[in-house]
């Protein structure tokens, strides 16, 4: 353990956004600790961090719901500040089973903030969504956008900004910024990390790979019939590796004098995609083919939503470099290694 290096808790840090974060924080010179469960991340995601970052990960295995073991892990390795990205995020079982998103998203936090305010570590980066928006009244949007829920899941988003608003109040050092990510997507550069999730994907990018790979029959695009310019929905898709990147941005500026206690701000490309111009761009991009049809719409979609990225530009001097195609390249890349993979075992 370099002692020099601040060290920072990455609760979730084994999962999809949590692992490109570890490898950004390793790059920026700082020490990450993971702390996660593995409800729903592979635990040979660790060696193959190890084998990115070159160096040896910092892993304890459990939630964020053990209190008492947070604050040990706090104190083993002086833990200077706080990614916090540990939680469940299926729109579609959140509406099947509240009660798993408000123990787990309204209790992990609950807990983390308890052994912090214990141990006095004051810096917090929340991983929260731009969910939090639910039916936007004017796109791009920005932070100052009204904020409702859809779903449980996203009353679980918008009820932790809501504590954590709460709690600076209370807290006079402390120190938190929000990120509200768009839709990530993408993988890293090497191949050996990208999105995979357990069970069959709900999100579009896993599936358009997914099934380009074979493994899914067809992806089926969930209405063409709305108000958009070819009829599918809209989304700002940013590139995992980019979002990673707004997290090191964010640790820094907690650590600048210009921080106030707390900081909401969007994580976005500003750009808005179809879920054709998706599926287009990916059979362009990647030279292969995809099985889809259009199907009836899914309920509970948004039509079109983008962000107003100003404000990350502005206090966080972070913006995204990475295009929707990089995002494509890089996905089926990490699908192609890990089909490979798997059928070598
Ligand atoms: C969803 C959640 C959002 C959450 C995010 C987490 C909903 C309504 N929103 O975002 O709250 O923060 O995931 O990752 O579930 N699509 C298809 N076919 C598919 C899959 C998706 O056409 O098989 C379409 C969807 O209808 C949507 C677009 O692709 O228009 C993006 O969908 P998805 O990746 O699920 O993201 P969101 O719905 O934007």
């Amino acid at each position: 353990m370099d002692k020099l290096k601040k060290h920072i808790l990455v609760t979730g840090g084994a999962g999809y956004i949590g692992s490109h974060t570890v490898v950004a924080l390793t790059e920026a010179g700082f020490q990450p600790v993971i702390l996660d469960d593995f409800r729903n991340a592979h635990p040979d995601v660790i060696d193959r961090l190890e084998e990115i970052t070159q160096t040896q990960i910092l892993c304890e295995r459990s939630s964020c719901h053990d209190t008492d073991l947070l604050e040990s892990i706090i104190e083993k390795y002086n833990i200077w500040g706080v990614i916090h990205f540990a939680a469940d995020k299926a729109v579609g079982e959140s509406v099947e089973n509240p009660l798993k998103y408000f123990d787990n998203n309204l209790g992990g936090l609950i807990s983390l903030l308890k052994a912090m305010k214990s141990k006095g570590v004051h810096r917090l980066v929340f991983s929260s969504s731009c969910t939090v928006y639910g039916l936007p009244k004017t796109i791009p949007v920005t932070e100052n956008e009204e904020v409702s829920y859809n779903s449980p899941y996203g009353f679980t988003k918008l009820i932790n900004e809501q504590m954590l608003e709460q709690f600076v109040q209370a807290e006079e050092q402390f120190k938190t910024v929000l990120l509200r990510y768009f839709n990530p997507v993408g993988a890293h550069a090497s191949g050996l990390i990208g999105e995979e999730p357990r069970g069959v994907p709900t999100n579009l990018l896993p599936f358009i790979t997914q099934t380009a790979a074979g493994i899914r029959k067809e992806l089926v695009v969930h209405g063409d019939d709305y108000e958009t310019s070819d009829g599918t929905c809209i989304r700002d898709y940013i590139h995992v590796v980019d979002l990673a990147e707004a997290h090191v941005k964010a640790l820094e500026f907690i650590d600048s004098d210009k921080s106030a206690s707390l900081e909401v701000i969007n994580i976005g490309t500003g750009n808005g995609t179809s879920v054709k111009e998706m599926i287009d761009t990916f059979v362009s991009t990647c030279d292969t083919s995809l099985n889809w049809r259009i199907g009836p719409r899914r309920s509970g979609d948004v039509p079109a939503i983008y962000a107003d990225a100003a404000l990350a530009k502005e206090k966080l001097n972070w913006e995204a470099k990475l295009t929707v195609k990089d995002a494509l390249r890089s996905a089926w890349n990490y699908q192609q290694k890990r089909v490979q993979k798997t059928s070598e075992l």
